[in-house]
């Protein structure tokens, strides 16, 4: 893999590959470039679990992490992600992580020759985030086929449920959406279905929640937070009627008490805190993938003197 920008950069059998070496990451493997590194992690969007956990498992495998700061860099002079993500190029910097609210940010830097992941792309995708997901419900189930998959909240502002149910489907899951109707996005219609939340709860082997993106909304839904936990969240009444053995996942950060009960969150259901684990992991697997097929194909000494 020489980038990972949509989850349409992986085929099933790369998405397999890549979950079974997060497997071995989680067990104790340990990995290690034959030569140094350096990564630079350029976020111009807020994040905690995706930049904090890129890091973990940079330094967890050995690599170079050179500090960006988005708030401090020449950004703020009028310099484009174009010529930013070629400094660091032109430094030496090997690799880079980017998260940017421009859907589809990776476009104007298809000339740029060092490899990028995308750690999240405006409402566009999120792939890092849906291979954890996947580890996590790999773990759980042991196989993704014929899953019931309820993606719930804001969908048509989410990366999160664009990248899942685009990965979810090809691995044989089944995916239904559920949440306010005005957030339901047509083009998603491919993946599966929208149902009344009360029938995407009862009947989910996975009860996925999205947080409301309020930073990408023009207009917001005339409810109060208590109207819509009543009416979209997952209250602690619509838990009780979750199957034997069903899951809750949240990619985070959480509003308590909006899209899920508080005491639910580190309830016997819940998976958050393990998928934020897995973050790690998947991580991990993503730049051991890539950093093998640049040092086989291309050498990175080479690579980086054009
Ligand atoms: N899930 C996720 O992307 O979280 P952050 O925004 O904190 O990175």
């Amino acid at each position: 893999m020489k980038k990972l920008l949509t989850v349409d950069d992986v085929s099933v059998l790369e998405i397999e590959s890549m979950l079974r070496d997060a497997s071995e990451f989680a067990k104790g493997k340990r990995w290690r470039p034959k030569q140094q590194i350096f990564v630079a992690n350029l976020f111009f969007e807020p994040s905690t679990r995706t930049k904090s956990s890129f890091e973990m498992a940079e330094r967890k495998l050995g690599l170079e992490v050179i500090p960006f700061e988005a708030g401090t860099s020449s950004v703020l002079k009028g310099e484009t992600l174009y010529d930013t993500v070629k400094t660091l190029q032109s430094m030496g910097v090997n690799m880079v992580v980017i998260r940017h609210e421009k859907e589809r940010y990776f476009e104007e830097l298809k000339t740029c020759q060092i490899p990028i992941i995308n750690g999240g792309d405006g409402c566009g995708n999120h792939p890092t985030q849906t291979l954890l997901d996947l580890l996590t419900i790999k773990q759980e189930f042991g196989k993704f086929k014929d899953l019931q998959v309820s993606i719930i909240g804001d969908i048509r502002h989410s990366r999160v449920a664009r990248s899942n149910a685009n990965a979810l489907t090809r691995l044989g899951a089944k995916i239904r959406f559920s949440g306010p109707p005005e957030w339901f996005d047509e083009s998603m219609k491919c993946f599966g279905p929208y149902v009344e939340i009360d029938e995407a709860i009862c009947t989910a082997d996975v009860v996925m929640l999205l947080r409301i993106q309020h930073e990408r909304h023009a207009q917001t839904l005339d409810l109060t937070k208590e109207e819509y936990h009543q009416i979209y969240g997952l209250t602690v009444e619509r838990e009780k009627k979750m199957k034997a053995n069903s899951i809750i996942m949240h990619p985070a950060p959480v509003n308590r008490n909006v899209e899920i009960a508080s005491e639910l969150v580190e309830c016997s259901r819940s998976r958050i805190f393990k998928q934020m684990r897995n973050g790690v992991y998947v991580r991990m697997s993503v730049l051991k993938n890539i950093l093998e097929t640049f040092t086989e194909e291309i050498g990175y000494e080479n690579h980086n003197q054009k």
